[in-house]
């Protein structure tokens, strides 16, 4: 393989490597967003979801949801505990998402709006195991008089992955409760309300390019009134309405009839987390249109001006002066300072005419109040096919900045494609790869593990596939994997990026995959050619290259899909090559159908090495392995 670093090409994007966050998976509630409470407003349609009641030793008390959605629209919802006698104790119990983990000598913040409305009703909070046995408990302050927000903390004894909270009253009274909620003090940068460190953690060390929000499918919603609205998504968390997740579904395993969204990771927080991991925000609004595949509603087009607002809103929301409305709410949440928003997606995965309706009417009002901001448009589910082909074309011609392919296909796609944009249209557009991953079928898999179907082969095609989305950087301005997070008891798509439970995450091979990109970047592609051609699948093999000008280096990514290992000659015969080591990267395994899961999270992962290299270098390419070797200039 020549290795011409002498002739820089395609300049890289900074943003190339990213992720695509959607609340798939109880990938916000019930994951990144670290709340443990379930329902805590007592807004899921069936109000006492997530709930159980009990009186204990000889208790006579009862509990009422109270609706007063004329008055409250956004939080209409509360409980109502009535202690007939001061005898015993009325207990509500909390399951968690799927349980809640709580790890020993932690300490948790308990809070619960109350309105004392007679007599002495006490409140206190305790942790259990799985046994019912407590693990950590705590008192609040009496309450007194008119709603106010009491708050109490306890450390954990124990760990338990599938805890739950009992909230014991006690007394003679009765009492008014809403947004009963539990987080660990620990969280993301400490913060209140705020994220799962461990999970933020991962994304973090992904390094990416930018984050893609909130989705997917929920951005559309099962119809438009379960759309997602980004306003309703910022400010006080008790005011941000509840509606149902998009993938709120009841078959065998996905089965999750008690999943919606809270919003307590709304718009802010999705700003404020791009920018604490150095990430471009890319935000996906609704287009006046619902998910094709459920309801296909869609907003007639005399009425998606206010769809076209809350764009123009969100950008004053995130760039605006503290002096203009969206600009001052931004700065009354502790961010006076730009959030720096370059580009918006407007819809999701849409396509056909009445897209492309949409799409011109937002384009024009975007283009014209704020040119500066760079449009992704759709592409339909694609990634082939006539209605692609045909939306790609009418995009190209409305000169969209960016359109957003997905692909979820075979490994074998993944590994036949990967010279798909070497000799795509260069004209106008440039492309977003939004949502890809290689999927397996569940026969090639029997394995009862969550994780099971992100399988080395999975990610090694990948691997494949992003050579050639590097090698054609100056078209291929972003791209991310998708989904990104998925809870392993419920979850309703995979394979997925990362996996995780109550307590714990692991990062799959794909993963390990993406984070090799990522970390590895460079400023501008070089030619690496074999017989004077891209190597893009010749005998299994996969390459591309780039120089590194910021930090003086050239980074070669060779992946070898076959079974066999390869002799690979490296001639570096550019003028500037002198290179004496390089930093060897590599994953690899035999087993096709390995697989990390969170009990054996090690068993596909990268090493590294460091070697001699002289510009003339013989190097021996594992079977099946993804490699990544970093030349430092002398
Ligand atoms: O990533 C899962 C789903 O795949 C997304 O919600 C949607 O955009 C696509 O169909």
């Amino acid at each position: 393989i020549s290795v011409l670093d002498n002739k820089p090409g395609a300049h890289i994007s900074p943003s190339m490597w990213g992720v695509f966050f959607e609340d798939i998976n109880f990938a916000a509630d019930g994951g990144l967003y670290a709340e443990l409470v379930k329902n805590r407003s007592f807004e899921f349609p069936m109000p006492m979801m997530g709930w159980d009641e009990k009186e204990l030793n000889g208790a006579d008390a009862s509990l009422l949801v109270v609706n007063r959605s004329l008055a409250n629209t956004s939080n209409p919802r509360y409980a109502v505990v009535t202690m007939k006698k001061n005898e015993g104790a009325f207990v509500l119990t909390n399951e968690g998402f799927r349980g809640m983990g709580l790890t020993k000598d932690e300490s948790y913040n308990f809070s619960i709006m109350a309105h004392a409305v007679e007599g002495d009703v006490k409140i206190k909070v305790q942790a259990v195991n799985e046994k019912n046995e407590p693990i950590g408990e705590a008192s609040l302050d009496a309450v007194k008089g008119g709603w106010n927000t009491y708050r109490t903390s306890f450390k954990c004894t124990a760990t338990a992955a599938k805890g739950k909270l009992n909230v014991i009253f006690e007394g003679k009274g009765v009492v008014e409760i809403d947004m009963l909620s539990l987080f660990p003090q620990h969280t993301w940068k400490q913060r209140p309300n705020g994220l799962r460190a461990d999970l933020v953690q991962k994304l973090a060390d992904l390094h990416p390019g930018f984050v893609r929000f909130p989705g997917g499918c929920i951005v559309e919603g099962r119809e438009l009134a379960n759309r997602y609205q980004w306003k309703k998504t910022v400010g006080d968390i008790a005011e941000r309405q509840l509606i149902m997740n998009r993938w709120n579904v009841e078959f065998s395993y996905r089965n999750a009839p008690d999943y919606y969204q809270s919003f307590g990771l709304g718009f802010f927080e999705y700003f404020q987390l791009c920018e604490d991991i150095g990430a471009t925000a890319l935000p996906i609004l609704n287009c006046g249109m619902a998910c094709q595949y459920n309801s296909a509603e869609v907003a007639s087009l005399n009425q998606t001006d206010e769809y076209i607002q809350d764009a123009l809103d969100l950008v004053e929301f995130a760039n605006g002066s503290t002096s203009t409305k969206w600009g001052g709410l931004r700065a009354s949440l502790g961010h006076p300072a730009p959030f720096n928003l370059k580009m918006v997606g407007i819809g999701n995965e849409q396509w056909g005419e009445q897209y492309l309706e949409r799409y011109k009417l937002f384009a024009a009002a975007m283009k014209q109040k704020h040119p500066e901001i760079k449009l992704v448009a759709s592409a339909g589910p694609g990634p082939d096919g006539d209605q692609f082909d045909y939306l790609t074309k009418v995009m190209r011609q409305e000169k969209a900045n960016l359109i957003d392919e997905h692909y979820y296909r075979s490994p074998k796609w993944f590994l036949n494609n990967a010279a798909r944009y070497d000799n795509y249209d260069r004209k106008v557009s440039k492309v977003f790869a939004g949502e890809y991953a290689a999927h397996i079928m569940d026969e090639d898999q029997k394995d009862t593990h969550a994780e099971s179907h992100n399988t080395w082969w999975a990610a090694l095609s990948e691997a494949a596939f992003m050579t050639g989305l590097e090698r054609n950087a100056d078209m291929v301005q972003l791209a991310s994997y998708a989904p990104l997070l998925a809870h392993v008891d419920a979850w309703q798509w995979r394979p997925d990026l990362i996996w995780f439970n109550n307590l714990q995450s692991v990062a799959t091979p794909n993963y390990y995959v993406q984070q090799l990109f990522s970390t590895n970047k460079g400023t501008r592609v070089i030619p690496a050619l074999a017989d004077g051609k891209v190597l893009a699948g010749q005998d299994s093999l996969y390459c591309s290259a780039t120089v590194d000008s910021v930090n003086n280096r050239i980074i070669i990514k060779l992946i070898n899909a076959a079974e066999q290992s390869k002799q690979i000659s490296f001639d570096m015969t550019g003028k500037k090559s002198a290179f004496k080591q390089a930093t060897w990267t590599k994953i690899a395994t035999m087993n096709k159908l390995a697989f990390n899961s969170i009990d054996n999270p090690d068993v596909v992962k990268p090493v590294s090495q460091k070697m001699k290299w002289s510009n003339k270098q013989t190097v021996t390419i594992e079977p099946l392995s993804a490699n990544v070797f970093v030349l430092p200039y002398r």
